[in-house]
Protein backbone atom coordinates (compact mmCIF):
# COMPACT_ATOMS: atom_id res chain seq x y z
CA UNK A 1 0.00 0.00 0.00
CA UNK A 2 1.57 4.01 -1.09
CA UNK A 3 1.67 5.69 2.09
CA UNK A 4 -0.24 8.91 2.25
CA UNK A 5 1.24 12.02 1.07
CA UNK A 6 4.37 13.30 3.17
CA UNK A 7 3.31 16.99 4.09
CA UNK A 8 5.66 17.81 6.83
CA UNK A 9 9.30 16.89 7.39
CA UNK A 10 12.08 17.61 10.46
CA UNK A 11 15.48 16.33 10.28
CA UNK A 12 17.65 16.36 13.23
CA UNK A 13 16.15 19.95 14.67
CA UNK A 14 18.77 21.43 16.58
CA UNK A 15 18.01 24.47 19.05
CA UNK A 16 20.04 26.57 21.81
CA UNK A 17 19.49 29.74 23.36
CA UNK A 18 23.10 30.80 24.26
CA UNK A 19 24.20 27.99 26.09
CA UNK A 20 20.97 26.41 26.95
CA UNK A 21 20.91 23.18 24.30
CA UNK A 22 16.63 23.25 24.08
CA UNK A 23 16.87 20.84 21.40
CA UNK A 24 18.83 17.99 20.73
CA UNK A 25 18.17 16.65 17.58
CA UNK A 26 14.20 16.08 16.95
CA UNK A 27 13.24 14.61 13.60
CA UNK A 28 9.49 14.31 12.64
CA UNK A 29 7.23 13.00 9.64
CA UNK A 30 3.95 14.08 9.14
CA UNK A 31 1.63 12.67 6.38
CA UNK A 32 -1.32 13.46 5.11
CA UNK A 33 -4.21 12.76 8.00
CA UNK A 34 -1.89 12.08 10.69
CA UNK A 35 -3.03 14.14 13.76
CA UNK A 36 0.47 13.67 15.62
CA UNK A 37 0.05 14.87 19.85
CA UNK A 38 3.42 16.48 21.22
CA UNK A 39 3.35 15.31 24.96
CA UNK A 40 6.44 16.09 27.77
CA UNK A 41 6.64 18.19 31.14
CA UNK A 42 7.35 21.39 30.82
CA UNK A 43 10.57 22.85 29.31
CA UNK A 44 10.78 19.41 27.58
CA UNK A 45 11.16 21.88 24.44
CA UNK A 46 7.64 20.86 22.70
CA UNK A 47 6.78 24.73 22.02
CA UNK A 48 10.16 25.18 21.05
CA UNK A 49 10.26 22.70 18.24
CA UNK A 50 6.88 23.59 16.84
CA UNK A 51 7.98 27.04 16.50
CA UNK A 52 10.87 25.91 14.47
CA UNK A 53 8.54 24.30 12.54
CA UNK A 54 7.27 27.11 11.09
CA UNK A 55 10.11 29.58 11.76
CA UNK A 56 8.71 31.46 14.42
CA UNK A 57 12.36 30.39 16.18
CA UNK A 58 14.93 29.77 13.94
CA UNK A 59 16.48 26.36 14.41
CA UNK A 60 20.47 26.12 15.16
CA UNK A 61 20.69 23.18 12.85
CA UNK A 62 18.77 21.05 10.88
CA UNK A 63 16.47 20.54 7.98
CA UNK A 64 12.49 21.53 7.72
CA UNK A 65 10.50 20.55 4.36
CA UNK A 66 6.90 21.53 3.70
CA UNK A 67 4.90 21.28 0.43
CA UNK A 68 8.05 20.20 -0.92
CA UNK A 69 10.04 23.06 0.15
CA UNK A 70 12.66 23.03 1.81
CA UNK A 71 14.65 25.40 4.42
CA UNK A 72 18.22 24.03 5.86
CA UNK A 73 19.80 25.43 8.85
CA UNK A 74 23.36 25.42 9.80
CA UNK A 75 24.85 27.85 12.48
CA UNK A 76 21.56 29.09 13.29
CA UNK A 77 21.63 30.54 9.36
CA UNK A 78 18.80 29.32 7.18
CA UNK A 79 20.42 28.52 3.58
CA UNK A 80 17.03 28.99 1.58
CA UNK A 81 15.72 31.10 3.64
CA UNK A 82 13.46 32.49 0.77
CA UNK A 83 11.26 29.15 1.53
CA UNK A 84 10.02 29.99 4.70
CA UNK A 85 7.22 32.58 3.41
CA UNK A 86 6.12 29.55 1.65
CA UNK A 87 6.38 26.98 4.14
CA UNK A 88 4.70 29.49 6.71
CA UNK A 89 1.87 29.64 4.19
CA UNK A 90 1.47 25.91 4.25
CA UNK A 91 1.14 25.49 7.57
CA UNK A 92 -1.51 27.29 10.11
CA UNK A 93 -1.20 27.49 13.82
CA UNK A 94 -2.99 28.01 16.69
CA UNK A 95 -1.93 29.49 20.21
CA UNK A 96 -2.42 28.85 23.77
CA UNK A 97 -3.30 32.42 23.78
CA UNK A 98 -5.79 32.74 21.21
CA UNK A 99 -3.48 35.98 19.44
CA UNK A 100 -6.68 37.46 17.91
CA UNK A 101 -7.05 40.91 16.58
CA UNK A 102 -8.22 42.37 19.29
CA UNK A 103 -9.73 45.74 17.12
CA UNK A 104 -11.37 43.52 14.73
CA UNK A 105 -14.47 41.67 14.50
CA UNK A 106 -14.80 37.94 14.63
CA UNK A 107 -15.44 37.92 11.27
CA UNK A 108 -12.94 40.17 10.37
CA UNK A 109 -10.32 38.10 12.26
CA UNK A 110 -11.15 35.13 9.60
CA UNK A 111 -11.01 37.34 6.78
CA UNK A 112 -7.95 39.39 7.11
CA UNK A 113 -5.13 36.48 6.06
CA UNK A 114 -7.08 35.87 3.07
CA UNK A 115 -7.44 38.90 1.89
CA UNK A 116 -3.66 40.14 2.98
CA UNK A 117 -1.78 36.89 1.89
CA UNK A 118 -3.63 35.20 -0.12
CA UNK A 119 -5.09 38.27 -2.44
CA UNK A 120 -8.82 36.87 -1.97
CA UNK A 121 -11.50 39.48 -2.99
CA UNK A 122 -13.28 40.50 0.17
CA UNK A 123 -16.41 39.03 -0.58
CA UNK A 124 -14.86 35.74 -1.64
CA UNK A 125 -13.01 36.19 1.97
CA UNK A 126 -16.51 37.01 3.67
CA UNK A 127 -18.31 33.80 2.09
CA UNK A 128 -15.26 31.84 3.34
CA UNK A 129 -15.39 32.80 6.76
CA UNK A 130 -19.22 32.57 6.97
CA UNK A 131 -19.12 28.66 6.78
CA UNK A 132 -15.95 28.47 8.27
CA UNK A 133 -17.67 30.31 11.34
CA UNK A 134 -20.44 28.16 11.10
CA UNK A 135 -18.80 25.05 11.45
CA UNK A 136 -16.98 26.29 14.50
CA UNK A 137 -20.39 26.90 15.74
CA UNK A 138 -20.12 30.89 15.83
CA UNK A 139 -22.62 31.92 13.42
CA UNK A 140 -24.22 34.13 16.54
CA UNK A 141 -20.97 35.62 17.08
CA UNK A 142 -19.40 37.04 13.85
CA UNK A 143 -19.60 40.58 14.23
CA UNK A 144 -18.71 40.87 18.01
CA UNK A 145 -15.09 41.63 19.15
CA UNK A 146 -12.69 38.90 20.85
CA UNK A 147 -12.64 40.16 24.25
CA UNK A 148 -16.58 39.98 24.35
CA UNK A 149 -16.16 35.82 23.95
CA UNK A 150 -15.26 33.66 25.65
CA UNK A 151 -11.93 31.99 25.92
CA UNK A 152 -13.47 28.79 24.35
CA UNK A 153 -15.23 31.02 21.67
CA UNK A 154 -12.35 32.67 20.78
CA UNK A 155 -9.86 29.53 20.40
CA UNK A 156 -12.66 28.64 18.42
CA UNK A 157 -12.36 31.87 15.94
CA UNK A 158 -8.22 30.94 16.06
CA UNK A 159 -9.34 27.94 14.70
CA UNK A 160 -11.87 28.90 11.74
CA UNK A 161 -9.12 31.54 11.02
CA UNK A 162 -6.33 29.12 10.37
CA UNK A 163 -8.70 27.22 8.58
CA UNK A 164 -9.08 29.93 6.13
CA UNK A 165 -5.55 29.92 4.70
CA UNK A 166 -6.34 26.45 3.87
CA UNK A 167 -2.99 24.90 5.35
CA UNK A 168 -2.12 21.45 4.51
CA UNK A 169 -1.20 21.35 8.38
CA UNK A 170 -2.28 23.08 11.23
CA UNK A 171 0.08 23.28 14.25
CA UNK A 172 -1.58 24.04 17.77
CA UNK A 173 0.25 24.88 20.98
CA UNK A 174 -1.93 23.49 24.06
CA UNK A 175 -5.44 24.70 22.91
CA UNK A 176 -6.25 24.30 25.73
CA UNK A 177 -4.39 25.05 28.41
CA UNK A 178 -6.02 28.33 29.35
CA UNK A 179 -9.04 28.03 29.11
CA UNK A 180 -11.85 27.40 32.09
CA UNK A 181 -12.24 23.48 32.39
CA UNK A 182 -15.94 23.94 31.41
CA UNK A 183 -14.55 25.46 28.33
CA UNK A 184 -12.08 22.61 27.11
CA UNK A 185 -14.61 20.07 25.97
CA UNK A 186 -16.04 22.41 23.20
CA UNK A 187 -12.94 23.47 21.42
CA UNK A 188 -11.88 19.95 21.34
CA UNK A 189 -15.17 18.95 20.13
CA UNK A 190 -13.97 20.86 16.76
CA UNK A 191 -10.50 19.59 16.79
CA UNK A 192 -11.75 15.91 16.88
CA UNK A 193 -13.96 17.42 13.92
CA UNK A 194 -10.64 18.45 12.26
CA UNK A 195 -9.21 15.17 13.05
CA UNK A 196 -12.35 13.35 11.43
CA UNK A 197 -12.61 14.83 8.43
CA UNK A 198 -9.09 14.07 7.75
CA UNK A 199 -6.87 17.33 8.57
CA UNK A 200 -3.59 16.90 9.39
CA UNK A 201 -2.85 18.08 12.53
CA UNK A 202 0.45 18.51 15.12
CA UNK A 203 -0.36 19.26 18.48
CA UNK A 204 1.47 19.96 21.68
CA UNK A 205 -1.51 19.22 24.20
CA UNK A 206 -1.75 17.86 27.82
CA UNK A 207 -5.50 16.40 27.19
CA UNK A 208 -4.56 12.89 27.66
CA UNK A 209 -8.08 11.68 26.34
CA UNK A 210 -7.14 13.37 23.16
CA UNK A 211 -3.76 12.28 23.10
CA UNK A 212 -4.97 8.68 23.15
CA UNK A 213 -8.62 9.11 21.39
CA UNK A 214 -7.91 10.72 18.32
CA UNK A 215 -4.72 10.88 17.48
CA UNK A 216 -2.60 8.50 15.07
CA UNK A 217 0.62 9.39 16.59
CA UNK A 218 2.11 10.06 20.09
CA UNK A 219 5.49 11.40 20.28
CA UNK A 220 6.90 12.15 24.09
CA UNK A 221 9.43 14.39 24.34
CA UNK A 222 12.10 14.55 27.36
CA UNK A 223 14.98 17.16 27.63
CA UNK A 224 15.15 18.01 24.12
CA UNK A 225 14.50 14.50 22.46
CA UNK A 226 12.36 12.07 21.37
CA UNK A 227 12.25 9.29 24.55
CA UNK A 228 9.28 7.32 22.72
CA UNK A 229 7.00 7.81 19.88
CA UNK A 230 4.21 5.47 18.42
CA UNK A 231 0.75 4.45 17.96
CA UNK A 232 -1.28 5.90 21.11
CA UNK A 233 -2.82 2.47 22.05
CA UNK A 234 0.15 0.53 22.33
CA UNK A 235 2.07 3.97 24.15
CA UNK A 236 -0.29 4.21 26.79
CA UNK A 237 -0.63 0.11 27.24
CA UNK A 238 2.64 -0.07 27.57
CA UNK A 239 5.22 2.87 28.06
CA UNK A 240 9.17 1.26 27.33
CA UNK A 241 10.62 4.13 28.97
CA UNK A 242 11.19 5.44 32.63
CA UNK A 243 10.34 9.08 31.80
CA UNK A 244 7.21 8.23 29.67
CA UNK A 245 5.94 5.48 32.38
CA UNK A 246 6.49 8.34 35.10
CA UNK A 247 4.97 10.93 33.06
CA UNK A 248 1.83 9.24 32.63
CA UNK A 249 1.56 8.44 36.51
CA UNK A 250 1.68 12.41 36.90
CA UNK A 251 -1.05 13.31 34.38
CA UNK A 252 -3.25 10.29 34.33
N1 LIG B 1 13.22 32.70 23.75
C1 LIG B 1 13.84 31.97 24.69
N2 LIG B 1 14.99 32.37 25.25
C2 LIG B 1 15.61 31.61 26.17
N3 LIG B 1 15.18 30.41 26.60
C3 LIG B 1 14.04 29.95 26.07
C4 LIG B 1 13.30 30.68 25.09
N4 LIG B 1 12.20 29.97 24.74
C5 LIG B 1 12.25 28.84 25.48
N5 LIG B 1 13.35 28.84 26.28
C6 LIG B 1 13.72 27.75 27.19
O1 LIG B 1 13.68 26.55 26.47
C7 LIG B 1 13.21 25.47 27.28
C8 LIG B 1 12.04 24.79 26.56
O2 LIG B 1 10.97 25.72 26.48
P1 LIG B 1 9.61 25.36 25.75
O3 LIG B 1 8.76 26.57 25.85
O4 LIG B 1 9.89 24.83 24.40
O5 LIG B 1 9.05 24.19 26.68
P2 LIG B 1 7.64 23.47 26.67
O6 LIG B 1 7.91 22.01 26.56
O7 LIG B 1 6.79 24.09 25.63
O8 LIG B 1 7.07 23.79 28.12
P3 LIG B 1 5.58 24.13 28.63
O9 LIG B 1 4.88 22.79 28.79
O10 LIG B 1 5.79 24.79 29.95
O11 LIG B 1 4.92 25.01 27.61
C9 LIG B 1 12.86 26.08 28.62
O12 LIG B 1 13.93 25.85 29.49
C10 LIG B 1 12.73 27.55 28.32
O13 LIG B 1 13.04 28.33 29.43
MG1 LIG C 1 5.03 25.21 25.69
Amino acid sequence: MTQPELILKAEDIHKSFGSLEVLKGISLEARKHDVISILGSSGSGKSTFLRCLNFLETPTSGKVTVHGEEVLVKNGKPENARHIEEIRSHLGMVFQQFNLWTHRTVLENVMEGPIQVKRESKAEARDKAEALLNRVGLEERMDMYPSQLSGGQQQRVAIARALAMEPDAILFDEPTSALDPELVGEVLKVMQDLAAEGRTMIVVTHEMGFAREVSSEVVFLHEGRIAEQGPPAEMFANPKTEEFQRFIAKVM
